[in-house]
């Protein structure tokens, strides 16, 4: 490992209000460069929120980080520095996905016109190239036949093709960190593992690291290098992959095991 990860987040602290206990506490977590790292957790127990962070996304009108609290992204602090500054880093540094596309895809606008629209905001300087790089991009997110979707509206696509869409989208100027969350949940199982390989197999061509955020200990085996297990709000236990699904530690970890049947015969990727 080296001394300081693509990714650090440090003593991450959330509240949304000064009555309620804090949504995130303490929470530490590190992302080194072209890796994939996982974040597990039931519902509720402050992945989204952590995730969130990263891109200062948390409505920081009710948000309240605690002062303790630091993340950096390639050495440059994020939850300090001015939202304008932020705004240079989305996208074009760390993207995030979403399970549901449509908050992302205008329904009226053509798909390739919305994903072109978002890579010229980041890299205007490729404005005259970027229709190009856009069906390159779909391409690379296994669209078939791209420069036809390029003209297609949302809902001439399928669930599966609008999640390819959306990825074409957050790759399209290159991040060095891509933050996933529960993007494949709402995807039936075959689409959900044919999405996750494209992701992997982008991340693996571009050097790009992958947060991914689930409740699927499935999707950490077929995924992730590592993992940080979330309960109510902290991480209670980290580890490599293939160590936390053989040997989980913490009660929390071994009852979202035993929760997912179907892992067995699933090969931990680490292993
Ligand atoms: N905008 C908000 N206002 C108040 N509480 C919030 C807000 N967003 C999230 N929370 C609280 O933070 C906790 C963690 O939520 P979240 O990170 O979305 O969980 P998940 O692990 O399901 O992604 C929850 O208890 C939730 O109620
Ligand atoms: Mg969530």
């Amino acid at each position: 490992m080296s001394d300081q990860a693509l990714l650090e987040i440090r003593d991450l602290s959330v509240r949304f209000s000064a009555s309620a206990p804090p949504a995130v506490r303490g929470v530490s977590i590190r992302v080194e460069a072209g890796t994939r790292v996982g974040i597990i957790g039931e519902s509720g127990s402050g992945k989204s929120v952590t995730a969130m962070s990263v891109l200062r996304l948390n409505d920081e009108r009710i948000a309240h980080y605690g002062e303790e609290s630091s993340i950096t992204l390639d050495g440059r602090e994020l939850l300090k520095a001015p939202l304008s500054a932020i705004q240079g880093v989305r996208g074009a540094q760390a993207s995030m996905i979403f399970q549901d596309p449509m908050s992302v895809l205008n329904p009226v606008f053509r798909v390739g016109h919305q994903v072109r629209d978002v890579l010229v905001a980041h890299r205007p300087e490729l404005r005259k190239t970027a229709k190009a790089l856009v069906i390159e991009s779909l391409d690379a997110v296994g669209i078939r036949n791209p420069a036809a979707v390029y003209r297609q509206y949302p809902h001439e696509l399928s669930g599966g093709m609008r999640q390819r869409v959306m990825i074409a989208m957050a790759i399209a100027s290159s991040p060095r960190l891509l933050i996933a969350d529960e993007a494949t949940s709402a995807l039936d199982v075959t689409v959900q593992a044919a999405v996750l390989e494209t992701i992997g197999a982008l991340a693996d061509d571009r050097g790009m690291a992958v947060l991914m955020i689930t409740h699927d200990m499935g999707v950490v085996a077929r995924f992730c290098d590592y993992v940080y297990v979330m309960y109510h709000g902290e991480v209670v236990e980290s580890g490599a992959a293939a160590d936390i699904l053989t040997s989980p530690q913490h009660d929390y970890t071994k009852k979202l095991l035993a929760s997912v049947p179907r892992l067995h015969g699933d090969q931990p990727r680490t292993a």
